[in-house]
């Protein structure tokens, strides 16, 4: 994977961001990378999923209809291969107006979905692979020539390097793939990441107002060092009611 500094795209106004420093190249730790919104829902008790095969269903149709108008916004999609295996999402923009905003904006009518994996261990036949566009698959050096053999036709994979990481691929989008805003959804170790790691400048939390209550089930916030401690917190900017979800939106303040 290359990262030449060159053609950057300009910071996004559609998300009428109010996190970070303004201006392209400077927000958080990674020199340049996208304006980063990280989504997603939770049980009262900070649960991703259950213990179950099912999809535990977190949000309501209000709170699916924002994230469709985020998702819309946003440049690029982008989930851990865990999350592709455990929910097979489409993670594409449902509403048509929407769609046909984006392409008379000149856009593509859909967000460019992404990946990354180690193991390459992925099946093609996940809707991840089937929308319109043609996502990319960030895979570590050892996995990359077999998933390249797998996913033809349906994926770009990219040889991400032995040493895969969200800091590079993040940088990788913005410097080689014209995206200058990301959408992330998940999951549990995708969010870790971003989080312990000052890639991201929005966090939205929607929570269920339920309990999981299950050690074994995927939680948010897994152990980590992160830097949003009592002593350097985020800042809540909206507090809102969509229905029965509670949803949270901060600035991260890497
Ligand atoms: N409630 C919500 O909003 C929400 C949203 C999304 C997901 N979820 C839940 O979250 C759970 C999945 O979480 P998860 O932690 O298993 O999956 P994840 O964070 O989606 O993906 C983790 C996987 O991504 C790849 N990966 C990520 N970072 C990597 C790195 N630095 N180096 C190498 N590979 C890397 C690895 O794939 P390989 O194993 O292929 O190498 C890793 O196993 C599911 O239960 C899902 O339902 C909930």
């Amino acid at each position: 994977m290359s990262c030449h500094l060159h053609s950057k795209p300009s910071r996004p106004d559609r998300w009428h961001p109010q996190c970070g420093p303004a201006g392209a190249g400077s927000v958080g730790s990674v020199p340049d990378r996208p304006y980063t919104l990280l989504s997603c829902a939770v049980s009262l008790d900070g649960y991703l999923d259950d213990g179950s095969p099912d999809r535990l269903i977190l949000s309501g149709p209000e709170d699916l209809d924002e994230v469709d108008a985020l998702r819309a916004a946003a440049d690029a999609i982008l989930v851990g291969a865990g999350t592709v295996r455990a929910d097979d999402p489409r993670l594409l923009v449902r509403d048509p107006a929407r769609i046909a905003a984006r392409e008379a904006a000149g856009r593509p009518p859909q967000p460019l979905r992404v990946t990354l994996t180690a193991t390459g261990d992925l099946d093609p036949a996940a809707r991840f692979f089937t929308g319109p566009g043609t996502p990319l698959v960030y895979a570590a050096s050892p996995a990359a020539a077999a998933a390249a053999g797998k996913f033809k036709g349906r994926a770009v994979v990219i040889d991400a390097g032995a040493e895969l990481s969200l800091s590079s691929v993040l940088q990788d989008l913005y410097l080689e793939r014209t995206v200058a805003t990301v959408l992330i959804e998940g999951g549990a170790r995708i969010l870790r990441d971003a989080l312990a790691g000052g890639l991201a400048d929005e966090l939205r939390l929607a929570i269920a107002p339920f309990f999981v209550a299950d050690p074994a089930a995927p939680r948010f916030a897994l152990p980590a060092a992160y830097p949003q401690t009592s002593a350097h917190p985020m800042t809540l900017t909206s507090l809102r009611q969509l229905g029965e979800i509670a949803v949270h939106r901060y600035c991260l303040n890497p």
